[in-house]
């Protein structure tokens, strides 16, 4: 498939000038799936996904500005499978905040892949600095927390969603010992 074949370089060329930060969050949430892919089933799907879970913040990349909806719908017109849209629609407690936003409905045109590649996305995703540091989970969402206005959305969201959150990283982190990988990736 052609976005998972060139999902960094897609990646790379919407995000790496025009976002740096984000850019560099990017690269180490996929570096860290890269190591685990060799490990799991679907492993390519979740690099891949890794690498376009924040393609939607690109700037002139879809018309919500609600960057998992964006991502989702840019990657369905560039042809990604229903699986790949769904993983990046639904990356890290993104139906919460579309519930906030009032588009938990456009949000829902596609369908979350329960399952173990989307729990190791949303595990990366949520441990992975904006710096692209590996950092914990509560960490993580402390600097959230911090980053946000407590009007902004993803505030507004947060605490109603840690439950998910919570569940996503705990099963996650159980795989990975389960394979060998727990507290290398
Ligand atoms: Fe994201």
């Amino acid at each position: 498939m052609m976005v998972l074949d060139a999902a960094r370089s897609v990646a790379e060329r919407h995000l790496a000038e025009a976002l740096p930060r984000r850019w560099n969050h990017v690269q180490g949430v996929a570096t860290r799936a890269e190591v685990i892919g060799p490990h799991l089933d679907g492993g390519p799907v979740l690099v891949a996904a890794c690498w376009l879970h924040d393609v939607g913040y690109a700037p002139g990349l879809g018309t919500t500005r609600f960057h998992p909806l964006d991502g989702a719908r840019v990657l369905r017109e560039w042809g990604a499978d229903n699986l790949m849209c769904g993983l990046v629609a639904f990356h890290s407690a993104a139906a919460h905040e579309a519930d906030v936003l009032g588009l938990l409905d456009e949000l829902r045109a596609f369908d979350d892949p329960q399952g173990l590649v989307r729990d190791l996305l949303w595990y990366l995703d949520m441990t992975t600095s904006p710096d692209g540091e590996r950092v914990s989970f509560d960490d993580r969402m402390a600097e959230v927390r911090e980053r946000y206005p407590a009007d902004h959305y993803v505030s507004r969201a947060l605490e109603g969603s840690m439950a998910d959150r919570r569940g996503a990283v705990d099963r996650a982190r159980a795989w990975l010992s389960s394979v060998g990988l727990g507290g290398q990736v």
